[in-house]
C-alpha cells in the first residue's frame, strides 16, 4: 500500500518527501485555502518536489469546465491527477479524460455504488472519505472494504486511494481492508512513528550505555 500527505503545506510536504517513504500527495480546495496563496503557485512548488501523483481538484461544476480545467492542470505534468467531485457531471468529465489518458481521482465517495460508478468511468483512483463517514456514525473503514470486495470481483483496476485518515488506526485498517493508497494529514503521518515503548526502551539504552561507558569506554 502507498502512502499520500493530504496536505498543501509545502514545508510540511518537503520534510516526509525527504524520509524517503512517501509516494504522493493529495490536494484540495479546502487545503489550498488554508494555504493563502495562488493555487497554481503552491501546485507547482508541489510538483517539484514530489517525483509522484499530485492530485490537484477542479472546482468547476459542469462536465466541460471540468475537463477544460482538468486539461489545464494535467498540462503542468505528467504526476498531475485530476481530482474530481463524484457527481453526474463530475463521471461524465472523469469518462472524457481517462480517454484522452489523463489521470484522475473521483472524490467525496460514500458509498460503493459511487465507488462502482467511478470504476466503470475509468478513474485512476477513487477516495473514500473514512473519517466523515465515521462522523455519521458509520464505518469509513468498512466503506473501503465494500469497495475492495466489488472492484476484486468485478475486475475493476481504479485504485482506492482511502481518504479522510484522522488517525493511525485508520491507517492499518485501511491497509487491511484492500486499500491501495491511504492519504493523511501531516500530523497523523507524525503519529505513525511514535509508540511510548520505543521512547523508554531507546531511553534506557542510552543510559545503560552512559554508565557502562564510564567503566568500559566508548565504542573507538
Ligand atoms: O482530501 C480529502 C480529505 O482527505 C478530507 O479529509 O479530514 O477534511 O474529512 P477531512
Amino acid at each position: 500500500m502507498k502512502l499520500f500527505l493530504d496536505s498543501a503545506n509545502v514545508d510540511q510536504i518537503r520534510e516526509v518527501w525527504e524520509l524517503g517513504i512517501l509516494d504522493g500527495v493529495t490536494t484540495n480546495p479546502t487545503l489550498v485555502a488554508q494555504q493563502g496563496r495562488a493555487f497554481l503557485d503552491v501546485l507547482k512548488e508541489i510538483l517539484d518536489i514530489v517525483d509522484g501523483p499530485v492530485n490537484a481538484e477542479v472546482v468547476a461544476t459542469e462536465a466541460e469546465a471540468m475537463v477544460e480545467e482538468g486539461e489545464r492542470l494535467a498540462e503542468l505534468s505528467k504526476n498531475v491527477v485530476v481530482k474530481i467531485p463524484m457527481t453526474k457531471d463530475g463521471i461524465k468529465a472523469v469518462s472524457l479524460l481517462s480517454k484522452r489518458k489523463i489521470h484522475t481521482n473521483v472524490t467525496l465517495c460514500f458509498s460503493a455504488a459511487q465507488a462502482l460508478l467511478a470504476g466503470l468511468a475509468g478513474a485512476t483512483y477513487v477516495s473514500p472519505f473514512m473519517g466523515r463517514v465515521d462522523d455519521i456514525d458509520w464505518d469509513g473503514v468498512e466503506l473501503v472494504a465494500d469497495i475492495a470486495e466489488v472492484y476484486h470481483k468485478q475486475g475493476i483496476e481504479t485504485q482506492i486511494l482511502a481518504a479522510s485518515c484522522r488517525h493511525p488506526l485508520h491507517v492499518t485498517q485501511a491497509a487491511a481492508a484492500g486499500a491501495d493508497v491511504v492519504t493523511m494529514p501531516y500530523e497523523v503521518f507524525e503519529k505513525l512513528f511514535h509508540h511510548p515503548l520505543t521512547d523508554i526502551g531507546l531511553k534506557r539504552f542510552l543510559d545503560d550505555w552512559e554508565k557502562a561507558k564510564a567503566v568500559l569506554g566508548g565504542i573507538q
